[in-house]
This record gives C-alpha cells, structure tokens and sequence, in this order.
C-alpha cells in the first residue's frame, strides 16, 4: 500500500468550451451576462431580462430585448410559478420536500419531477418557478406544510419573498434581492454549471442536469458558504474582535467563508454590486450594524490573508455580502444557497441549451497509475 497522492486535475485554466452567456473577467474584477455588464444589471435591470437574455443568447440572439419581450417573459414567469405550484402539488412533491433536512435536498427532489420530453423553454420557465416555489415551501415554519400559491402578478424576486416571509415585501427588498438574483444568474464554467453541461452532453434531460448542478452548488467550495459567512459574523459579534478571531482561524488552518475566488484576483464584483444594494436597505438599524461588522471583519480577513498568502489575492468573494443581503431582505440562513440555485436557474438552463445546440459528449481522460 501507498499513500502517495494522486495528482488531479482542477481543470484549472482549461478553456472547456465557447459560451455566449457569460464572461468572467478574473483580474479586472468584471463581469457580463448575456451582453451586458454587471454594473448596467444593478443600476437598471431586471430578473426577468436578464433571464430572457440568457435564454436567447443560448440561441445566439445577443440585441437587446424590447420592453413588451421583457413583460411577457415577466408574465410568463409568473405563470411558470403558478404551473409549478400545482405541478408539484399534482405529484405529491410538497410533503416529501419537507422530510428533507436540506434544503438543496429538497430542491433536487422537486427539480426531479420536471417533465423529460416538453421542449426546452417550457421546461426551463417552469424550473425557475419549481426553484423558487420549493425553496420557499420547504421554509414555510408550520409542519403542516401550508405553500402560499404564487401570485402571477408579482415579479419573481417579490413573489419569491412573499412566498417565504408571508408578508408583502419593501419595493427596496424587493429590489435588493433583484439585484442578487441578476448577479448570481451566471457566472462562466462555474462548477455547477460545468456539471450541467457535462451531463446536458450526455444528451440527458433538463431535470437531470438542474438536479446535478444543485448537487454541485450544495457544496461548500461553491454555493454553501453564504450561511456559515453569518455564523462567523455571529461568533465575531464585534469590530473589535475581528482581528484574534481570525488570526485563530487561520492559526488552526481554517478557511475564512466568503474570502477567495478561483478565478477573481481582485474583489469579486457581486460583492461590490451586493453591498451597493444594502445600502439602499441602510436606513434599518440591524442592516447597518451587520453592514458595519461585515466591512469590518472583510478588512481584517483581507489584511491576515494578504500576509498569510502573500502571492495569492484572497479578497471577498460573493458569498460575503450575500449573507448580509438575503438576511437583510429577511430571508432565513438555510435558504440562503437555495436562493442561490433560484437565481443561478436561468443561466443553468441556458447552458444546457447551449450544450445541445453546439456540443458534444463531455469525456475527458485519466491516466491510470495503479
Ligand atoms: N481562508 C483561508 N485560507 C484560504 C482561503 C480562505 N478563505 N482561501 C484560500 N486559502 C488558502 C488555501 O488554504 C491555500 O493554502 P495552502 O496552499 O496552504 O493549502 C491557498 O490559500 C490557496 O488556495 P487554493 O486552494 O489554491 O484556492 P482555490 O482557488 O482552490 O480556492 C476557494 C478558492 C473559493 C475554494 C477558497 O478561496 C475557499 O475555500 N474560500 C472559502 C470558501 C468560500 O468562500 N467559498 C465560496 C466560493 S464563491
């Protein structure tokens, strides 16, 4: 026997594939989704669009959406929501979503359910709506499993938060989360979205690739770090005890939640995107206090990290201020990465069409050394 370790390869580098949808620029911290930038996203979009706009550019349609295009996507959302509450309430879905201690858990199960032979679009809106209707069914508190049905008239970051809180959402919340769920629609060959392409190759279906990319995104590396970046603000509590918190971390060969980016160099632009929109929630007390200690804790991280790893740039990736954000919006801890998958619904599926339009089967090699 030997321990020796293998060596495996992190594709790190590896242009895997042409892709209309989206470009992560790693050292000028920029980032454009569907033709257009991070920055015109925030200021002036919505989920809606910027959805519609992943969808057509899987199809190589880049021009920019006319209004009435945006409105009846939006509608066509709504409906999809609607579709999607009664879909899974045909098949049973809600009550088995509810045995799962895991939310991401409780989305696969329901992303399980999607029909295998409608065509690609119908199939793809109605995922976006089974993610936000499950994430939210899953969080409803009374066991008996009471899921809101969807309002068609509200856009879908407003329905999604009704859905989960109850309670009509602040058109400041309601634009917060738009701007999270816009930013974290795409984000290159992420690791989830590689897994979706991998299996879309395959020549599977829909539901299976959404079901094995939020497997992928479940994980800590990628989409699971959000909570546990609140439960480190929770235990540092103070500015002032930033410094020996993390120095302790770091000393016990901890990772810090929400630091570093495989391919940012620089701050990861959502976290600058998502700390805009927090602003605009500033006026609430506790917001600005976490505010505080997240900018905080960001630059005592920052600093440790920078004299720990002096050759690497490991500066706030989007996790950081997304735990800020989804709790200021009043979004509970564990739905935090569900929300994620909610939002990341659009740029998966366009991926998966992208796939099927111009792949092939995805089949790279190992070199056997036993
Ligand atoms: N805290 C402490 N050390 C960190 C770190 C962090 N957040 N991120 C990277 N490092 C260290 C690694 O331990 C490694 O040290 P080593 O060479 O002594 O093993 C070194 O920096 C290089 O890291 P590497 O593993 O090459 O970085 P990566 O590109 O593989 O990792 C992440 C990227 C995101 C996985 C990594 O930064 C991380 O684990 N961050 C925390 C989890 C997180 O926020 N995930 C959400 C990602 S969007």
């Amino acid at each position: 026997m030997t321990d020796q370790r293998l060596s495996v390869s992190k594709l790190e580098n590896e242009i895997v594939a042409e892709t209309r949808l989206s470009m992560v620029d790693g050292e000028a911290g920029r980032l454009i989704i569907a033709g257009k930038s991070l920055d015109a996203l925030a200021e002036e979009s919505t989920y809606a669009e910027t959805a519609l706009r992943l969808a057509r550019a899987a199809r190589g349609r880049m021009e920019d959406p006319d209004p009435d295009d945006i409105e009846t996507f939006d509608r066509r959302l709504g409906q999809a929501r609607r579709d999607a509450f009664e879909h899974l309430g045909e098949q049973g879905t809600f009550s088995v979503l509810r045995l799962q201690d895991d939310p991401m858990d409780a989305l696969k199960v329901a992303m399980s359910t999607l029909p295998v032979k409608d065509e690609h679009e119908a199939t793809a809106a109605l995922a976006m709506g089974v993610a936000a209707v499950a994430a939210a069914a899953w969080s409803r508190p009374d066991a008996n499993l009471k899921a809101l049905r969807p309002d068609p008239e509200l856009s879908h970051p407003a329905d999604y938060l009704r859905l989960v809180r109850g309670g009509e959402p602040t058109a400041q919340e309601v634009r917060a989360l738009e701007t999270y769920l816009m930013s974290v629609s795409d984000h290159g060959m992420n690791a989830s979205t590689f897994t979706a392409r991998v299996i879309a190759s395959t020549e599977s279906d829909l539901g299976s690739a959404l079901v094995g990319a939020i497997g992928a995104l479940k994980g800590p590396l990628h989409g699971g770090a959000p909570g546990p970046v609140l439960d480190m603000l929770d235990a540092i509590g103070s500015p002032d005890d930033a410094e020996e918190w993390i120095a302790e971390r770091l000393a016990a060969g901890e990772r810090i939640m929400g630091m570093g980016h495989r391919v940012y160099q620089v701050r990861d632009p959502r976290a600058t995107a998502f700390e805009s929109a927090l602003s605009l929630l500033g006026q609430q007390p506790e917001t600005q206090g976490r505010l505080e200690l997240a900018r905080a804790v960001e630059a005592e991280a920052e600093r440790q990290l920078a004299e720990a790893y002096p050759d690497r740039s490991l500066q706030a990736n989007v996790e950081f201020y997304t735990a800020v954000l989804l709790e200021a919006v009043g979004l509970p801890r564990d739905l935090f990465t569900p929300t994620f998958a909610v939002g990341r619904c659009a740029g998966w599926s366009a991926h998966v069409l992208e796939q099927g339009i111009h792949g092939r089967l995805i089949r790279p090699k190992a070199t056997y050394v036993g």
